[in-house]
């Protein structure tokens, strides 16, 4: 049937082309050119800018992009000053925050300065004029190609790649063996202490005290009324040789329920005080902080990934990536009315990972 609405017209055979105005000839194919085609406007006219005509301005403007580029010198030595000047002090964060926001400004000034000085430079003092750079085709010409192929076909029969198997096969040996140090050297990296270990000991013991974060007072059974939740560190942390690595460890929320919707598991049936249980705040996912308690349901939900722990049925995974539910800390009350830990958690917490035996 004829097609007169789009352009192509019926009868014509393959290997035409067909426009509605002004046909033109195509070698091959069916080819449809649209008769109100947009003609290329080109390029608006040149408006000269006020550098252009002003050498007052050109220079004005050679000169802040100038003032931008030492601006840029002083922020990288700065950088380095600061780096050297205020020194990072294990254990000490307000050292790592001064160091970290000078570092940063330094660096900060001596990127942008650059910045801002190459493009202010190109806006207001290089040349203004549009140019047009035409696409020419990215094949080779045949000699070119020829010539290539004969490189190749040269190189192999000098070298006999094809024909001497033995030296192909222990090359391709050699080539891939080679990387193999470079995967020593990377595990290396890793603790040099058992992994599962390191993750399966916190600073939670027998008797310690479970105390508010970053207060470290002690929280006592009485204080943690139903539907209350309280992000929690070990008692003492703060003396410890690593305080910022252990809390990363041994962080944990604390959550009072109606022990009737509490639906423990028959062996951590004495985990938990009138209700009131203890998990890692540490995501089982990729170990982000899970901070956000939706008491009505008693949902725990990592803002990370979005996934949710039921804490009324011992943390079990309900949504979201996390393959595990979160650790249980085992608690009690001691003799004056606080919250303590019966051991340390009985798994190793946070992420999962290879080295995982539980
Ligand atoms: S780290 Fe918690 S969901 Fe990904």
């Amino acid at each position: 049937m004829a097609n007169d609405s789009d352009g192509i017209t019926g009868g014509e055979a393959a290997g035409t082309a067909v426009e509605k105005a002004a046909p033109r000839e195509v070698a091959s194919g069916v080819g449809v050119v649209a008769s109100d085609r947009i003609e290329n406007p080109g390029f608006p006219p040149h408006r000269p800018r006020v550098t252009d005509e002003d050498p007052k301005k050109n220079y004005a403007a050679e000169r802040t992009v100038s003032i931008l580029f030492y601006l840029s010198i002083v922020g990288s030595i700065f950088a380095v000053a600061a780096y050297i000047a205020f020194p990072i002090v294990p254990g000490d964060p307000g050292s790592i925050r001064l160091n970290n926001a000078l570092l940063g400004t330094g660096i900060t000034l001596g990127l942008l300065g650059i910045g801002f000085g190459a493009v202010h430079w190109a806006k207001s003092i290089m040349d203004g004029h549009d140019l047009v750079e035409s696409r020419h085709g990215t094949r080779g010409s045949d000699s070119t190609r020829a010539a290539a192929v004969e490189v190749f076909r040269l190189g192999n029969k000098e070298s006999g790649f094809t024909r001497r198997s033995l030296l192909r096969n222990s090359l391709i040996g050699a080539l891939v063996v080679t990387p193999i140090p470079a995967i020593a050297l990377f595990r290396d990296l890793a603790p040099a202490e058992d992994p599962v270990g390191l993750l399966k000991h916190t600073l939670w013991d027998e008797g310690v005290r479970l105390a508010r974060d970053p207060e470290g007072t002690p929280i006592r059974a009485a204080d943690v009324t139903i539907g209350s939740a309280f992000h929690v560190i070990p008692e003492g942390l703060e003396d410890s040789e690593h305080p910022l690595e252990e809390k990363a460890k041994a962080a944990v929320l604390l959550m009072r329920l109606n022990p009737g919707d509490l639906n423990e598991l028959p062996e951590r049936a004495d985990w938990s005080y009138d209700g009131i249980v203890a998990y890692s705040k540490i995501c089982t996912h990729v170990g982000c902080p899970v901070a956000l308690y939706e008491q009505q349901t008693h949902h725990l939900l990592c803002p990370c990934h979005q996934s949710q722990f039921d804490v009324a049925n011992h943390a079990q995974v309900i949504f979201g990536p996390a393959k595990r539910p979160l650790p249980q800390l085992p608690i009690a009350v001691d003799e004056e009315g606080y919250l303590v830990a019966q051991s340390d958690f009985t798994e190793p917490v946070g992420p999962s990972f290879w080295e995982r035996s539980l």
